[in-house]
């Protein structure tokens, strides 16, 4: 049908999340070839271009650079942050590249679902980074959920713990910190969520109401400063915060001096409780599902890790990072019948030795897939028509977190949408 032939790739945004991509796509030679990126900052244009080993690499600018020649390549990597998703990906769409395309698709649900409907009507794959799926963790819990085991899944409780430092690097101090300009945090961070849950249930989301405030990283609470040193800036260079500051500066490993100059000017280096931050720092999601299956998601700052509790008619589970690290078991099963106890370790079939940890092998699994996702027939399990509905779940949340009403989520899609057929 397809045959086995090599994609050529290009980016846009040669960030953090583009040079894991690429360096992962540089090891499948086989698979592909690195053609092409932009950016404005040309050092990580230049990186881009090390990693494809490639002589005749072509690099860009930025966006409008690349698109403003005729199509470059077979799959365009769209990587830049998330209110320059949209723009770029509809041009690229109409130029006729596949898009491997970042989460959130867009800080905008109107955007989100003009995309979808873009893809649809121009028949292009636009596959996006729920790089969690790729996991042997989630597929396990996946495969067990649908295989019965638990009966009818009843309810569930689900959480995500951001991290009190990863909170404050993102949402107090960085890119999503102000939602009135940023992707509202339940879309940004808990997305993903959203996205595993209508996943792993194998159910469409009927409705969802949420609360959700900011009550802890506020001015009033500069009084508090002395009390946590552990938010203090200058942690940025503890040698186990690099991967932070890498994230937001291209030369984490400069001088102490180099870097505390940066800090001063600099958002990262802002006191936690001086910030213009709106973000709430913690948010609860009632949902319910195709056939009355009902659950609750609450993202922390003040929490770390996911985890999930399935209760089903037949039996419970539990699993996620606290049962990992307290009861040694990556998922744990009660049968209600026979009260027996069944602990299961996941086996990571994505191991690798630099990017093994990021997303917990999900970025390698994604990877490994990539070619297959890109060629098979089949539409990715991770397509831009699936993510709408984790979206469409996160956006409806923020939704109700500011007006107080329950969304129903064919509603909130049928307000929102132009095409008429129905969402599956
Ligand atoms: N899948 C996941 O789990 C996951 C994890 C983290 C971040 N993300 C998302 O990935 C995206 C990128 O995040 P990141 O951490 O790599 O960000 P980043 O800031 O490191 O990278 C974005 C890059 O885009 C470049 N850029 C800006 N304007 C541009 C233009 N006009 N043309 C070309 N390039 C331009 C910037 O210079 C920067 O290098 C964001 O949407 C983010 O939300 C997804």
């Amino acid at each position: 049908m397809f045959g086995k032939r090599q994609l050529s790739v290009a980016a846009i945004g040669c960030g953090n999340r583009a040079r894991v991509y690429l360096n992962l796509i540089s090891e499948q030679p086989e698979n592909f070839t690195i053609v092409a990126a932009a950016d404005p900052v040309s050092q990580r244009v230049e990186a881009i271009r090390g990693i494809s080993n490639n002589p005749n690499f072509l690099s860009f600018a930025d966006a409008d650079e690349l698109l403003g020649c005729s199509r470059l390549a077979d799959v365009l990597i769209i990587a830049t942050q998330d209110n320059y998703h949209f723009d770029p990906c509809t041009r690229a769409l109409r130029k006729g590249y596949d898009i491997v395309l970042e989460k959130p698709i867009s800080n905008n649900i109107h955007e989100v679902v003009e995309l979808e409907e873009l893809a649809h009507e121009l028949g292009r794959r636009v596959i996006v980074c729920h790089v969690l799926r790729y996991t042997s963790f989630y597929r396990k819990l996946r495969e067990l959920i649908q295989s019965g085991i638990l009966g009818e899944v009843i309810n569930f409780n689900a959480s995500e713990g951001i991290g009190p430092w990863h909170f404050a690097h993102s949402y107090v101090r960085g890119h999503w910190s102000v939602v009135e300009n940023a992707t509202p945090t339940i879309a940004a961070k808990c997305s993903h969520d959203m996205d595993l849950l209508h996943w792993l249930l194998d159910k469409k989301c009927k409705r969802v109401s949420s609360f959700g405030h900011l009550t802890f990283f506020k001015k009033e609470n500069y009084k508090l400063n002395d009390q946590y040193p552990m938010f203090d800036a200058t942690r940025y260079l503890d040698q186990d915060q690099k991967i932070w500051l890498a994230q937001v500066y291209d030369n984490p490993d400069g001088e102490k001096e180099e870097i505390l100059g940066w800090l001063k000017s600099s958002d990262w280096g802002r006191n936690v409780f001086q910030c213009d931050n709106t973000a709430p720092d913690h948010q609860t999601v009632n949902l319910e599902f195709e056939g009355g299956t009902t659950g609750t998601f609450t993202m922390s700052a003040f929490d770390e890790g996911r985890n999930y509790e399935f209760n089903g008619t037949k039996a419970r589970l539990r699993a996620g990072d606290f049962y990992k690290e307290h009861l040694g078991a990556d998922i744990i099963i009660t049968d209600h019948a026979s009260n027996r106890t069944t602990r299961l370790n996941v086996v990571d079939g994505n191991p690798h030795p630099k990017f093994g940890d990021y997303h917990n092998g999900g970025d390698v699994g994604f990877i490994k897939e990539l070619h297959l996702l890109l060629t098979q027939e089949e539409t990715p399990p991770t397509s831009i028509t699936s993510s709408l509905q984790s979206h469409l779940m996160a956006f409806g949340s923020e939704e109700s977190r500011k007006t107080g009403e329950v969304i129903s989520i064919d509603q909130y899609y049928r307000s929102l949408k132009s095409r008429e057929n129905a969402l599956d």
